[in-house]
């Protein structure tokens, strides 16, 4: 399939209106210039999700989702943005033309689309193997009759068998076209030292996964083989389209059910999830038997933030996976757990009792997660330990601690101090702590890996040929003042520190990215107009920085990337001569009117020359709200799910404009003081690396051993060079205001 043609894509994006999409979905009320509503995206009872017609945005102020029509769409629908692009083209009747793709672009894409092709075609033949070989009857589809697992579920999950023959699925494969390559590359197949090709999963029941969108990107395969022969279980290798982290098995299958019942049940493997399925219990995902990753977890948040997760009676178990309890807790999730009767897992549970006895074994024994760990661990302490009661607690807190959210946290501390009778004051200094240490822990890992790091290009810089015993006699005579340059970035900064300056310079960005800004002068001497993404671009280039916020960076570039691009530049033009077009009718209308309204000559060139510079005023102000809006109609729309949410975050005037300011459009002047702002910005930033480079150079001299004479002057070097800069930055900064000048 093409790609959709640009064109189309610039037409859905017009058209698509924020208030009328939304409106397929929540229930708007108008609220000044605004449209209010009840957030689709979490349970509230008082609206706080916010529509912004004349910007064709939308953001919920509480969960902070939202975007432009497509995003709406992506986030809601849980659809790609392709997906999204053909919805909204579908409801407002817009025809989709498809476009060619590039050489390049063809080639890129069919490498990954070849392995979802090899897989799709992979997991064809497993099932055809289990239903329709004798081989397959006889042993997997038989064991899965043995385990109770039923036909619909066979299908549900797509469970299939790989046949003992060691290259059964390689042959087909080759006779079906598909490469010995592309069937190594998704892990499917083994070659060998010697070359040889063989199937990775051979006598083995197999489980494929997918994607949560639908595409199978691995499988597991179950050993058939009662010898003890292999491992149980066999999984598919990393590969460019498979990360093991990211995906959680049966999120595809259960993600409506999830969504619905604004809950995930968390089991361990691929047996429970099917079995729970098949009792009715269709919201369940599994870890597979890995310790639970941030990316799993964030995989699910998109469809609730309710997680349950199974246990089974396996204190060993239990134990060890108190840690993705932690990380469920840390990401923000309401975490309870559930312990299943001794001998039980969920798999043998579900098939052993009726779907009512399931569900309401679910509803009777879900348990917070104070009240599960205390039950946990209190299970071997006596009554009358106070020592192995406090070990506990501390145990709890120490989970507990790992809430980022104040307001959660202190409704555990009450739980906590009533579930061991004690004052909420003591629990609350007690979790303090454990806070305390685990924000100290964390500064100090990140303060090891930064010195870690930097120890070889501290010394590099001063060993750089050029350098040596520079005195006032061989140094190069003075030249014009240079900017104030950063030191290049020898450090590993220390980006939590960085990000409020980041984002404050990347908001200036969004809002105002294309507009603008001043006039510099180029490699030749003579002056160039730069506008406000290029002059932060240019800034940071001088000093050899770039943000260091993965975030930050890729939205920064696609700003980048559309300032420089020539759809913006031919849009731009052809949205200027228009608007001259339209001046240029007003122009003549409005002399018309003032010959018929004047008494005088001087009164009629007054009035002309007002009338001049009120439509020139109208003329650019048209021009930067067109560019405001083109910008941020593209960051938007993007289908980079963090880069959208990003900028809808630092475009959406919410957080800026305080109730009584906004009715004297506070943003008019924030827009008007972009030459001191923006420059104060990027000062403020570099002086915070300056700083951070200081005080961490600073730190490195009191490491080095006392007989590194060479280590300790290089570095003291370095810190004497940071702070001449800081003395001349200091001088500078604040001082550089550039002229308002309009070409
Ligand atoms: N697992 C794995 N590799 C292994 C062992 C386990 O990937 N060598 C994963 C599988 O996803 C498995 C889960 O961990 O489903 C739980 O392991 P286990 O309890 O051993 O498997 P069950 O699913 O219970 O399988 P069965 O009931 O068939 O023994
Ligand atoms: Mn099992």
């Amino acid at each position: 399939m093409g790609r959709i043609d640009q064109e189309t894509v610039n037409k859905i994006l017009d058209t698509a209106d924020i208030v009328d999409v939304v409106s397929d979905f929540v229930k708007l009320r108008r609220s000044g210039a605004n449209y209010k509503g009840l957030c689709p995206f979490h349970n509230e009872r008082t609206p706080s999700f916010s529509v912004n017609k004349a910007r064709n945005i939308c953001k919920c102020f509480s969960c902070g989702k939202g975007g432009s029509p497509v995003g709406f769409i992506m986030e809601h629908e849980q659809m790609s943005y392709v997906e999204a692009l053909r919805w909204l083209a579908k409801k407002y009747n817009i025809e989709i033309v498809e476009h060619e793709l590039s050489d390049a672009e063809r080639e890129a894409a069919s490498a990954r689309e070849a392995m979802f092709a090899v897989n799709e075609f992979a997991l064809q033949h497993f099932e055809h193997n289990l239903s329709e070989t004798d081989e397959g009857r006889s042993i997997a589809l038989a064991y899965f009759r043995r385990r109770g697992i039923n036909d619909a579920m066979i299908r549900k999950f797509h469970l299939g068998y790989s046949a003992e023959r060691s290259n059964t699925l390689l042959s087909t494969a080759l006779s079906k076209g598909f490469s010995e390559d592309i069937l190594v590359d998704t892990g499917l197949c083994i070659r060998s030292d010697r070359g040889d090709c063989y199937d990775r999963f051979r006598t083995r029941v197999i489980f494929p996964i997918h994607t949560v969108s639908g595409r199978v990107v691995g499988f597991g395969g179950r050993t058939m083989r009662s010898d003890k022969q292999g491992a149980k279980y066999v999984n598919s290798p990393e590969s460019t389209i498979y990360s093991k982290k990211k995906e959680i098995y049966g999120l595809y299958q259960s993600k409506s059910a999830i969504a619905k019942k604004d809950k995930a049940i968390m089991v361990e493997g691929y047996m429970d999830v099917i079995s729970m399925h098949q009792a009715g219990v269709e919201n369940v995902v599994a870890s597979s038997g890995t310790s639970l990753t941030q990316e799993q977890i964030r995989a699910i948040m998109r469809f609730t933030r309710n997680i349950t997760v199974i246990y089974d009676s396996d204190p060993a178990g239990i134990k060890a996976s108190l840690r993705g309890i932690s990380l469920i807790l840390a990401e923000g999730l309401n975490v309870r757990a559930l312990l299943l009767p001794e001998g039980d897992d969920p798999d043998s549970f579900a098939q052993s009792h009726s779907s009512t006895e399931v569900e309401q074994y679910l509803k009777d024994h879900e348990q917070d997660i104070i009240a599960f760990m205390t039950d946990i661990l209190m299970r071997d302490v006596a009554s009358n330990d106070p020592t192995a009661r406090a070990k506990v607690i501390n145990t709890i807190l120490q989970t507990v601690a790992m809430v980022d959210d104040q307001i959660t946290r202190m409704s555990y501390v009450a739980q906590c101090a009533r579930t061991f009778g004690m004052s909420e004051d003591v629990i609350a200094l007690q979790l303090q702590r454990f806070v305390a240490s685990r924000a100290e822990v964390i500064e100090r890992e990140a303060a090891r890996a930064r010195a870690a790091e930097s120890i070889r290009p501290v010394l590099q810089t001063e060993d750089t040929p050029d350098s040596p015993q520079a005195d006032a006699a061989t140094a190069p005579p003075p030249g014009p003042p240079e900017p104030v340059a950063v030191a290049a970035p020898l450090l590993n900064l220390n980006r939590n520190a960085l990000l409020p300056y980041e984002r404050i310079l990347l908001q200036y960005a969004v809002r105002y990215g294309l507009l603008y800004l001043c006039e510099t002068p180029g490699d030749d001497g003579s002056m160039h107009p730069v506008n406000v993404a290029g002059y932060i671009n240019m800034e940071l280039k001088a000093d050899d920085t770039a943000f260091t916020d993965p975030d930050v960076a890729r939205t920064f570039a696609a700003i980048l990337e559309i300032s420089e691009g020539e759809t913006f530049a031919a849009e731009h033009q052809e949205a200027e001569s228009r608007f001259l077009a339209e001046r240029e009718a007003m122009l003549i209308d409005g002399r018309e009117k003032i010959r018929q309204e004047a008494s005088s000559v001087a009164e009629i060139e007054k009035a002309e020359q007002a009338l001049l510079s009120k439509l020139d005023a109208e003329l650019y102000e048209k021009l930067d709200r067109f560019d405001n809006d083109y910008l941020l109609r593209i960051l938007c729309s993007s289908p980079d799910d963090s880069l959208r949410r990003l900028a809808t975050d630092l475009s959406y005037e919410k957080y800026t404009l305080s109730k009584i300011h906004s009715k004297f459009a506070h943003l008019e002047t924030e827009q008007e003081q972009l030459r001191t702002l923006v420059p104060r910005a990027i000062y403020e930033y570099k002086a915070a690396i300056l700083a951070q480079e200081l005080s961490f150079l600073n730190e490195r001299l009191k490491q080095v051993p006392a007989d590194d004479t060479e280590s300790y002057t290089a570095i003291l070097k370095e810190i004497i060079n940071h702070q001449q800069l800081q003395a001349r930055f200091a001088k500078t900064n604040g001082e550089r205001i550039i002229l308002p000048k309009r070409k």
